[in-house]
């Protein structure tokens, strides 16, 4: 059916945008795919577009105990693990002065703890597959900062710097770990702000071609870090 015949993935927030645009794609290349998110209903509604190669799961990525459930059942249904997405991520424009230490928390445990909790336990579930890929799904905002944008770009910033460490800490089990960094992408990811005309964006299908891109260089090769922008933004 396609080149991820027989693997198994699991994208972290797949019920929505970018997430569901990966899991969808990893899907239509033969992929078995779980997806998590926090809200059921959405997920439903994600299960059954993705059809019957989808395994849901309500998970809040920034809550440990609750990724260590989700794995102990991705084990159970999997026996291993072959691909993971930490894509969920939740964003926030406020100024410092007026963030709220649990606002903070909540970005940089989504953001940055997810992906630490997720990747922990995914690391033997690909041992035993003999390798494996970790695809972190970061942003531009993990390098250019802007106004208000403190606890998005710190937990950006992180996951970049998780990435690279991570990757030199596994590379040798081949597991190759990427992370992409789009611009704006037309999702209903919120930053606090009301969204402007957006024709010019990415859409969430063209980070999944760049995810898909990236499990289809040959095994010897890893593209660590991916920066991809729309073409034609407003000018300033
Ligand atoms: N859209 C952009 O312009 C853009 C640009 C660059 C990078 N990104 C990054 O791309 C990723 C996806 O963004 P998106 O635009 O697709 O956002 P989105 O449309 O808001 O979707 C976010 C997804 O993550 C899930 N999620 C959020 N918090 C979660 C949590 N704590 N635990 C588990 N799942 C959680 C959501 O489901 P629930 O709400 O039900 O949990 C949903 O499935 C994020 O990491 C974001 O930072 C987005």
């Amino acid at each position: 059916m396609g080149f991820l015949d027989g693997k198994q993935a699991l994208v972290t927030g797949g019920s929505r945008g970018i997430g569901l645009a990966i899991a969808s794609a990893l899907i239509e290349e033969g992929a078995e795919v779980a997806i998590c998110g926090r809200d059921p209903e959405q997920l439903r509604r994600s299960a059954s577009v993705l059809g019957a190669r989808a395994l849901t799961f309500a998970c809040d990525v920034a809550r440990d105990e609750q990724v260590a459930a989700m794995f102990d059942q991705v084990a159970r249904r999997f026996g291993g693990l072959d691909i993971l997405v930490n894509n969920a991520g939740v964003g926030l424009s406020a100024g410092v002065a007026d963030t709220t230490p649990e606002q903070w928390r909540t970005v940089i445990e989504t953001n940055l703890c997810g992906p630490f909790y997720c990747s922990r336990l995914a690391i033997p579930l690909m041992k035993k597959r003999g390798g494996g890929y970790i695809i972190n799904i970061s942003s531009l905002a993990g390098k250019n900062a802007f106004a208000g944008g403190a606890a998005y770009n710190a937990s950006k910033f992180g996951l970049n710097g998780f990435s690279e460490a991570l990757m030199l800490d596994v590379r040798y089990d081949k597991i190759r770990v990427s992370y992409v960094m789009p611009g704006s992408v037309e999702t209903e990811f919120g930053m606090g702000v009301k969204a402007s005309a957006s024709d010019w964006k990415l859409q969430s299908v063209d980070v999944a071609e760049q995810v898909l891109a990236l499990l289809r260089l040959p095994q010897r090769a890893l593209a660590s870090r991916v920066e991809m922008r729309p073409l034609l933004p407003p000018r300033k």
